[in-house]
């Protein structure tokens, strides 16, 4: 039902934890199941993306996902980042069940939370990035 790559992310998160003083902090959650993400961003001057960690309050499908997102988005630029999405990330992961897909968008969408609090921090803006929303279940992008 998983493949081997999920099961190894779920049993062995990759970046769990939290990041103090950190860059922007994104937190999500869906409201249909409870889960909840958080999810850290440290960013350099040059816009790249030097240290994630995240904590998540979900099952495992939620975990797997944001073990491999914030692989996907360490050491990129901004740019990147946003280029990770849901699909990428379960492309990466060897896929999801159908059930579990929607689990997926709130890696995408909590990076995109951090992305948006580092932005309003420093009076930026980021070409591309659409203010997230806190329930997942909001979005209706299930990008399958
Ligand atoms: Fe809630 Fe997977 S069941 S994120």
């Amino acid at each position: 039902m998983y493949s081997e790559k999920v099961i190894d992310h779920f049993n062995k998160p990759r970046n769990v934890g939290e990041i103090k003083n950190s860059s922007g902090i994104g937190t999500v959650g869906n409201a249909k199941c409870g889960d909840i993400m958080r999810m850290y961003l440290n960013i350099d001057d040059n816009g790249i993306i030097r240290d994630v960690k995240f904590k998540t309050f979900g099952c495992g499908a939620a975990i797997a996902t944001s073990s491999m997102a914030t692989e996907l988005v360490k050491g990129k630029t901004i740019q990147e980042a946003l280029n990770v999405t849901n699909k990428a990330v379960m492309e990466t992961l060897d896929g999801l069940p159908p059930a579990k897909v929607h689990c997926s968008l709130l890696a995408e969408e909590a990076i995109h939370a951090a992305l948006w609090d580092y932005a309003e921090k420093n009076n930026i803006r980021i070409e591309g990035l659409k203010k997230p929303v806190n329930d997942v279940e909001e979005s209706e992008k299930y990008d399958i």
